[in-house]
C-alpha cells in the first residue's frame, strides 16, 4: 500500500524480511573476516541507526560500536553541496579495524568526506557497509564497497532509517518515491 508524507506519495520497495535476510548474510561475513580481530563499527547517524542495530545483532565477534553525524541534505529530496561534522569519532581508532555503517550510499559525497577524516586518524583498515547502494549516482572517489545490501537505482527512497524531510526513519520497510 502507498503512503504519503508531506507532500509525495512512496510505494512498497523492500519488505523487512529481504533487509533481515540481507542483513543476516553481511554479519555471516563479517563473522568470518574478522574473526581474529576487534573491530569498531562506526554508524553515520542518522540514518545507519536502524540498520547498525540490526547488523549489530548478527555480529558475533567481539567489536566496539560507535557514531559519527554528518549532515549534507537539509530536507527535500536533492543533496546539498556542503556537509558538516555535528558530532565526531568519540574514541581513538589509531590502529583500529574500522568498519563504516552506511544507510544509503548516493552521490558519495558524505562518505568520501569521512573516509578522508578517519584516513587521518591512522586506523589499521577501512572497510565500508552500506544497506542501500545507488551506483548509477555515485559521482566521488569512494573506492570499493566491501558490503553492500542493496543495489537500486536513482530513485529517492524512505524507511528503515532514512527520512523524508525528518519523516519516515520509523518506518520498517523501505519505500521509494511514487511517480504515478
Ligand atoms: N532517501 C533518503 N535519504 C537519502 C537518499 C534517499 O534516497 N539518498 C541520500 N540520502
Ligand atoms: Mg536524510
Amino acid at each position: 500500500m502507498n503512503i504519503t508524507i508531506n507532500d509525495k506519495d512512496f510505494e512498497p520497495f523492500i519488505e523487512h524480511h529481504l533487509i533481515e535476510k540481507r542483513t543476516r548474510l553481511i554479519g555471516i561475513q563479517i563473522n568470518l573476516e574478522y574473526e581474529k580481530r576487534v573491530p569498531v563499527f562506526i554508524g553515520v547517524l542518522n540514518g545507519s541507526f536502524m540498520f547498525m542495530a540490526d547488523l549489530m545483532k548478527e555480529v558475533n565477534v567481539s567489536c566496539e560500536t560507535t557514531f559519527v553525524k554528518l549532515a549534507s541534505y537539509h530536507g527535500g529530496t536533492a543533496s546539498s553541496g556542503n556537509i558538516t561534522e555535528e558530532l565526531s569519532i568519540a574514541m581513538n581508532i589509531k590502529n583500529r579495524d574500522i568498519i563504516i555503517v552506511e544507510d544509503i550510499i548516493d552521490t558519495g559525497r558524505t562518505l568520501s568526506f569521512l573516509l578522508e577524516k578517519i584516513k587521518a586518524l591512522e586506523p589499521a583498515s577501512i572497510k565500508i557497509a552500506t544497506l542501500l547502494l545507488k551506483p548509477d549516482a555515485l559521482t566521488f572517489d569512494v573506492g570499493e564497497i566491501d558490503y553492500v545490501g542493496f543495489e537500486i537505482a536513482n530513485d529517492f527512497v524512505v524507511g528503515y532509517g532514512l527520512d523524508y524531510d525528518g519523516l519516515g526513519r520509523n518506518l520498517k520497510d523501505i519505500y521509494r518515491l511514487y511517480v504515478g
